[in-house]
């Protein structure tokens, strides 16, 4: 099964764009955020044309049009991940969803799902108290960190975190010393958004499981580029953006076990998620509405169901082994020039396509600069992942991530590229 690059670039209106300096744009940032096909763009414009009102509320045909469209999406994202209806929250994003997975696993023994009522054991044993530990690695996100470490300093809890590979890999060999009786959640990525590696995920939360903590797998760079069912996972909570996987920006995903949703208390509070409200308190609905506060991003989940639709098209085997053979081709040509140094692993096994380097003697602002001057858009910095860059030995670098739209001379323009640079600044 292959796929058809330039009928798929047909579908991205703005990658006929020109970029700086009247190059054509060279798009290698989908890590950061995918560009829309025009069906995503098309679902959301006649959700707002046709259908627009407050999902959920109000007596009025447009009211149920946009509660079914809103609907609907749930069940397609669910579909897309081989999950039911009901395991589908609707967040802002993918660290909208971490922070609620933390604050709601800190609450869970003080705070009951359903509000006034007492947490019950279920929830008592999810909660996170004073001695208990959180354990993440070092190859995580922001977005899958910090939330933790503010949860530990909330409940008096020790956040502990599998060390990284000279390769930037995460090193699993003290597994038996850090996953413990005391372990209440490990929440690792399933795939890394600087090095690209693919932790174990399905072995991690096994360990996780034996000890009876919850295992929460961030697939924020996992769900937009490889065929994925949540169960196969092995994890109890998985999250992940649209925006990185073709839909709109405003809307992710959390998707969890019944039964942990159903233990967890609410993050967010106010309309739409409660049961009975009164000026004594509150009781709140089972999930998903529990966490859903506030008017539903229905236009945006109809976008999301959209980009489903379109990588179920495509087919997400087929994508996955178009962006290996992309990453492949660019780790090839990356390590043959002098002076780079790739921060991933250098071969396609267990990897996915963000490809991160250095150049020495060009700074990775630098070298993003003269990138852009060419049309070529990558990612400069720590990539939120500053831990991993400290642990890896750099402050920052560059990052080229590739998606189902790109091609192989868009690879070779990057090493071009970065000849180029290395010339301007006297460092090839
Ligand atoms: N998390 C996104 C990235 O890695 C923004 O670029």
């Amino acid at each position: 099964m292959s796929l058809d690059v330039a009928a798929v670039r047909a579908d991205f209106p703005v990658l006929a764009r020109r970029a700086r300096g009247g190059h054509p744009l060279v798009y290698l940032d989908s890590g950061a955020t995918a560009q829309k096909p025009l069906a995503v763009l098309d679902a959301e414009r006649d959700f707002y044309l046709r259908h627009n009102a407050a999902a959920h509320r109000g007596a009025h045909l447009l009211s149920e049009e946009a509660t079914d469209a809103y609907e609907g999406a749930r069940a397609r994202v669910a579909a897309f991940i081989g999950a039911d209806p009901g395991e589908i929250v609707f967040t802002r994003n993918a660290t909208e969803a971490a922070n609620l997975i933390a604050y709601s696993v800190g609450n869970a023994a003080t705070s009951g799902p359903s509000g006034g009522r007492p947490a019950g054991p279920a929830a008592e044993r999810l909660a996170v108290g004073p001695g208990d530990e959180i354990l993440v690695t070092e190859l995580e996100h922001h977005a899958n960190l910090v939330p933790w470490q503010q949860l530990c300093l909330r409940a008096g809890a020790r956040l502990r975190w599998f060390p990284v590979t000279a390769e930037g890999r995460v090193d699993l060999s003290g597994i038996g010393a850090l996953v413990t009786e005391r372990t209440k959640v490990v929440a690792v990525t399933g795939q890394s958004n600087v090095t690209g590696a693919m932790p174990p995920v399905a072995a991690i939360a096994a360990a996780a499981h034996a000890a009876g903590a919850l295992a929460v797998v961030d697939g924020a760079q996992l769900v937009p580029h490889h065929s994925v069912s949540v169960r196969e996972t092995g994890a109890d909570l998985l999250f992940f953006s649209s925006h990185k996987m073709l839909g709109p920006t405003g809307i992710g995903v959390l998707w969890g076990r019944r039964e942990v949703l159903e233990a967890l208390p609410p993050f967010i509070t106010g309309g739409s998620v409660i049961e009975v409200v009164r000026m004594e308190g509150s009781t709140f609905l089972p999930p998903p509405q529990r966490f859903e506060a506030g008017v539903p991003a229905a236009a945006q989940a109809v976008g999301l169901a959209a980009a489903c639709d379109y990588l179920d098209a495509v087919g997400l085997d087929a994508i996955a082994e178009h962006e290996r053979a992309l990453t492949e081709r660019a780790l090839e040509a990356l390590t043959a020039i002098p002076g780079v140094r790739v921060l991933g692993p250098l071969t396609t096994e267990r990897r996915g396509g963000a490809v991160s380097f250095t150049v020495d003697g060009v700074h990775p602002h630098d070298v993003g600069q003269v990138l852009d001057e060419l049309g070529i858009a990558v990612r400069t910095g720590h990539h939120c992942a500053w831990p991993l860059h400290r642990a890896l030995g750099v402050q920052a670098s560059t990052r080229a991530s590739f998606y189902l739209y790109n091609t192989a001379e868009e690879v070779d323009a990057l090493a071009d590229g970065i000849r180029t640079a290395q010339k301007f600044f006297g460092a090839g």
